[in-house]
This record gives structure tokens, C-alpha cells and sequence, in this order.
């Protein structure tokens, strides 16, 4: 799998890869999407087995206009167009009546599809080229990290990786179910539920019951790195992972305060940590607030405890 820096030649290329129902490896502002033609189910079969992830668990259909919007969709109801106006371009997957013209597979089964338009300059221009919705699920292997550098997404996955830098926000899209009466969020993510509720005018529903089935795809373990992770107050001095502090050595990465730039380095500094044969990987827990949402999310996850 050649990594290609992102021309417009190689977007071109890429673009046919899409065409011919190969898998692209595409840069998003949230994280590294393993793109593939949302129309052809054998596309959509490869993104599957490629991925080693379960049928049942939908995958992200990623538009670059809003005509396209309503071959995939079949309504954008009120709250779902006002948050599509404020938020597209941008790290925002709303999940919409299925349009039955879509392969079923890559709803994972459900009547509902997941959209979102990304803010990514090559994803557009590459969307554009293949003049196809493209489903895309992270570039990564089945619960294992997100890559946000094109050197982080596994070799084997796509047929090309378009390289477009890092990525902007680094943690992936809020979801926000737009199926029923009031708009819920099935997972946190770039844009919060803040952001959400003043375009809104009003509060998003409360989060599923703990025992009914969340978004399809949410496990307690999710976004792992393959060495275990420990979330502490803090981290000892002979130990290897992320301080908010100076770090001791080597093996310990210095995150940033603002939860923008921690969610940017984050999975970056995992994978990084993730290659040094560890025995463990100790993480200094966030605060507990609503800024730090989606990263204390990931982080919950990645640990094994269920969120
Ligand atoms: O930022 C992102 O969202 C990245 C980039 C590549 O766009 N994509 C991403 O895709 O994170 P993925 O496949 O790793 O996560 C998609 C999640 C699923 O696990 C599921 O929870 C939710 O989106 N989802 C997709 N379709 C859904 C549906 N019809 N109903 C409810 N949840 C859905
Ligand atoms: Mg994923």
C-alpha cells in the first residue's frame, strides 16, 4: 500500500481506486477514514473484512455536498438541517432515515444510515473526484486506535493512503441520532453537546439507559492500544505514558491543558507508545468536564472501562 502525499494527480488516482471499488485510505480532520464506494456492496464487504469488524456495526457515509445528501438519506428532518447548517463541513455525524437505495451492509443492517460532510480540504476534493457518497470507517483495525497521521494507518488496510497531514481535531465525530423526537448523542466527539444545544435552542434527549443497546458499535473496550492502559491522578516517575506535567523521560509524553490540543496529540502519543514493547501505559486523568468529554471517553475506553 503506497502512502501518496495528497496532489491533486494522486487525489485523481485515489479517486478511481473509489471508482473501481478499492479501499482508500482518506484524511478527515477527525481521524483517518478507510474510504470505499458507499454504493457497491462488495466495496463495502472489502471495508468490512479489511477491518476485521463485526456486520452489525454501521459504518460513516461522508458526502462533499448536500445533494448527495438525499441518495443516502431519506429525510433530514428540522433539528438535523439546523445542525447540518451550522456544523458541515465538520466533526458531526448525524444519523438519518435510510435511503433504500443503499446497501443495507452498510447500515449494518438498520434502518438508519450515519452521514456527515468532512472538513478536510483532500477528503472534499477526493469525494468530489469519485463523485460518490464514500463509506468510511476508521483506518484502523477493529477496537485497536484511530490513526491520525497517514504513517499510522496498518499497511494492509487500503489499496492507497492519500497523505494529508495530521489531523485537525484527532478524536472522531460526535454522533447525534436524529430518528427521533429529540436529537440524542450516541457518541461524543469533536463538536460538544454544548455547541449542539445552543444551534438547537433546546437540550439534546439524555443518553440510552445502561442495558439498552447504544449505537451499534460502542463497546467498553474500544480505541485500544494493544498495551494495557492505566488512567491515575498521576504518573510515577518510572512509569511510561501521558503527564500533563514535565515529563521524567523519554517514554513519558508532555499533553497539552486545553482539551482541543490533548485530543489532537492523543492518538498520535498512543501509537507512539504502543510500539515500545511496554508493559504498560499510564495516562493522568483529565478533569471531569464537559469540554473533556469525547477525550475522556476515549480514554475510559481505551482502559476497558465501560463508558
Ligand atoms: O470522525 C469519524 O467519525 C471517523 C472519520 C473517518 O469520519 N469515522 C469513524 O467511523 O469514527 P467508525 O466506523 O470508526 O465509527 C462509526 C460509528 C459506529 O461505531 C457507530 O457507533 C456509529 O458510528 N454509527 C454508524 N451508523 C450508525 C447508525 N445507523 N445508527 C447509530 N450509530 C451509527
Ligand atoms: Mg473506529
Amino acid at each position: 500500500m503506497p502512502i501518496l502525499i495528497a496532489t491533486p494527480d494522486n487525489i485523481r488516482l485515489a479517486a478511481d481506486a473509489l471508482r473501481r471499488g478499492e479501499l482508500v485510505g482518506m484524511p478527515t480532520e477527525t481521524v483517518y477514514g478507510l474510504g470505499c464506494n458507499a454504493l457497491d456492496e462488495a466495496a463495502v464487504r472489502a471495508v468490512f473484512a479489511a477491518k476485521e469488524r463485526p456486520a452489525d456495526n454501521p459504518l460513516i457515509v461522508h458526502i462533499a455536498d448536500m445533494e448527495t445528501l438525499l441518495q443516502v438519506a431519506e429525510a433530514l428532518p428540522a433539528d438535523a438541517a439546523k445542525l447540518a447548517a451550522a456544523f458541515w463541513p465538520g466533526p458531526l455525524t448525524l444519523v438519518l432515515p435510510r435511503n433504500p437505495a443503499l446497501p443495507l451492509l452498510v447500515s449494518g443492517g438498520l434502518n438508519t444510515v450515519a452521514v456527515r460532510m468532512p472538513d478536510h480540504a483532500v477528503a472534499l476534493s477526493l469525494i468530489r473526484a469519485a463523485g460518490l457518497p464514500v463509506a468510511a470507517p476508521s483506518a484502523n483495525r477493529f477496537m485497536r486506535l484511530s490513526p491520525t497521521r497517514a504513517e499510522d494507518v496498518e499497511p494492509e488496510l487500503a489499496s492507497i493512503v492519500l497523505d494529508g497531514g495530521d489531523c485537525r481535531v484527532g478524536v472522531e465525530s460526535t454522533v447525534v441520532d436524529c430518528t427521533g423526537p429529540i436529537p440524542r448523542i450516541l457518541r461524543p466527539g469533536g463538536v460538544t453537546r454544548s455547541d449542539l444545544e445552543v444551534v438547537l435552542g433546546h437540550s439534546l434527549a439524555s443518553p440510552p439507559e445502561s442495558g439498552e443497546r447504544r449505537s451499534p458499535g460502542q463497546y467498553p473496550r474500544h480505541y485500544s492500544p494493544l498495551t494495557p492502559l492505566r488512567l491515575a491522578e498521576q504518573i510515577g516517575e518510572f512509569e511510561a505514558g501521558l503527564t500533563f506535567g514535565e515529563p521524567f523521560h523519554k517514554l513519558q509524553i508532555g499533553m497539552p491543558r486545553d482539551p482541543l490540543g490533548y485530543a489532537a496529540r492523543l492518538y498520535a502519543a498512543l501509537h507512539r507508545l504502543d510500539k515500545q514493547d511496554l508493559a504498560e501505559i499510564v495516562v493522568e486523568s483529565p478533569p471531569e468536564e464537559p469540554a473533556w468529554e469525547a477525550v475522556n471517553d476515549r480514554l475510559r475506553r481505551a482502559s476497558g472501562d465501560s463508558g
